[in-house]
């Protein structure tokens, strides 16, 4: 029975928040210079979100109720303003920047998904509050095989104003990590339009 349970097929699973087009766009423009140190690694585009809940490996055959319970906690679409990078961790070397993002709405929803989550038995709540935040680039590591990260000499500046006005998100995604070599890669699997 346990040797069944090890076999049965899992995916590193996550549900996000996305941004309209427009807006990683603008974060994509804003990157080209802000995040041009050699030392850090953009995140891609279409990988641009605010994770509102990180399950990890799940088993497969979940991935479709995951889905439901994604659906269920749809809610007019949250609010969001983007504001200055900051370094993870705050103090020391970076290991990645992000954007904090300030919404309250965003806060109401990722708080409806984690107990619909926890409900289902599907997600164990995190102990540290909720933070929601666009990761824009994570810092190459200092060595090939070393885990401490790089010195980054040209740390991102501000966003540009427009980027930081306060713009209304558009879906909820469920997603699937794929770590590879090169960093992870997030396949879409289902997502939800969020009224206007
Ligand atoms: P991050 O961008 O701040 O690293 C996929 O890994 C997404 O889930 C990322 O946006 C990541 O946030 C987020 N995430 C949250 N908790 C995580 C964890 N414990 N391990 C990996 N990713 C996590």
């Amino acid at each position: 029975m346990a040797k069944e349970r090890l076999k049965s097929p899992r995916a590193r699973l996550f549900v996000a928040l996305d941004l309209p087009e427009e807006a990683r766009d603008g974060l994509v423009e804003w990157g080209k210079e802000a995040l041009g140190d050699p030392a850090l690694r953009p995140v891609a585009p279409e990988s641009l979100h605010i994770t509102l809940a990180f399950l990890g490996y799940r088993p497969e055959e979940e991935i479709e109720r995951i889905a439901a319970v994604v659906n269920e906690s749809a809610a007019p679409a949250p609010w969001v303003e983007l504001r200055d990078p900051e370094q993870r961790p705050p103090r020391g070397r970076a290991r990645f920047f992000a954007l904090p993002a300030i919404s309250p709405g965003a806060e109401a929803l990722q708080a409806g998904l984690q107990q619909r989550l926890v409900e289902a038995g599907f997600y164990e709540p995190e102990k540290r509050p909720f933070w929601p935040h666009v990761t824009v680039a994570r810092v190459r590591p200092e060595a090939r095989g070393s885990r401490r990260p790089a010195v980054v000499s040209e740390p991102p500046g501000p966003i540009p104003e427009e980027l930081a006005e306060p713009r209304a998100s558009v879906r909820m995604r469920l997603y699937r990590s794929v770590l590879q070599p090169s960093g992870a890669r997030y396949v879409p699997l289902a997502q939800v339009q969020l009224p206007g």
